[in-house]
């Protein structure tokens, strides 16, 4: 595992919620590679954000060349194309911290919680990819529309994975990104955050909200 955190590598990150986390952590200082299934998708999605923010360090790969090359990986592509996208990385993860957003919604009901038997997506991931890397669950509760736009944001992002010192280290990322994370256990606690979404899902319809979120109550004791 890199000692410090200097390159982090988004698989999909030419979608809607890579996209915002290549926005805001670029803008945070971070040298951002922008994965894709191809190279000038990638490097399009690069070229898009430089055009806005000349100054980041942002360039464009495909996912395998990304994941190799980062330090820490994010994979955010849709759940059903999850494992396979990360069969095509595994080499490049070994040693590293993986951050899985992956919510798996089954459509056309993303409203209703439908988790998969092995209890969570992040599970599945920690499983498929074995005990050289960590898996860590971050970020499924917050809507890509606040990470696409220049707003504070009010939303806190649950942080689960088996190792604490893992855990740190993404929510001092997800600090980067001016949200405020939560060591809310091991990676199995994930399954929560994971169901959450189809609640927020709910939530949005119901009462006309774009990307509701959640918020911990209650403060540190002393
Ligand atoms: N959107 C949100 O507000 C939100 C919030 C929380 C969590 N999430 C989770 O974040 C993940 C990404 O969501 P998103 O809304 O950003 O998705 P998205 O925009 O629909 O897709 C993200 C990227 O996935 C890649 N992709 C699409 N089809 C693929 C395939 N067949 N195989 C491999 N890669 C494929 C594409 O990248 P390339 O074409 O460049 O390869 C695409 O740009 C999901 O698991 C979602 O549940 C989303």
């Amino acid at each position: 595992m890199a000692d410090k955190i200097e390159s982090i590598a988004i698989l999909g990150g030419t979608g809607d919620l890579g996209g915002g986390l290549a926005r805001q952590w670029s803008r945070a200082g971070f040298k951002i590679l922008i994965g894709s299934r191809t190279l000038e998708k990638g490097q399009a999605a690069a070229a898009a954000l430089l055009a806005e923010f000349p100054d980041l360090n942002v360039t464009g790969h495909e996912n395998l060349d990304a994941a190799t090359q980062a330090d820490l990986v994010v994979l955010t592509v849709p759940f059903a194309h999850q494992l396979s996208t990360l069969e095509t990385v595994k080499q490049g993860l070994s040693g590293k911290i993986l951050i899985d957003v992956t919510v798996p919604l089954v459509p056309p009901k993303v409203g209703t919680v439908q988790l998969p038997e092995k209890g969570s997506a992040a599970v599945m991931a920690q499983e498929l990819l074995g005990a050289d890397v960590q898996v860590v669950s971050a970020f499924q509760n917050v809507g890509a529309v606040h990470l696409q736009e220049d707003h504070k944001i009010e939303c806190d992002v649950l942080v689960t994975g088996n190792k604490r010192a893992a855990r740190e280290i993404v929510i001092e990322l997800v600090e980067a990104v001016g949200l405020r994370g939560w060591h809310a256990g091991p990676l199995a606690n994930a399954a929560a955050a994971e169901a959450m979404t189809s609640v927020l899902i709910s939530i949005n319809r119901h009462h006309g909200i774009d990307g509701a979120g959640i918020v911990i109550s209650g403060e540190a004791k002393g």
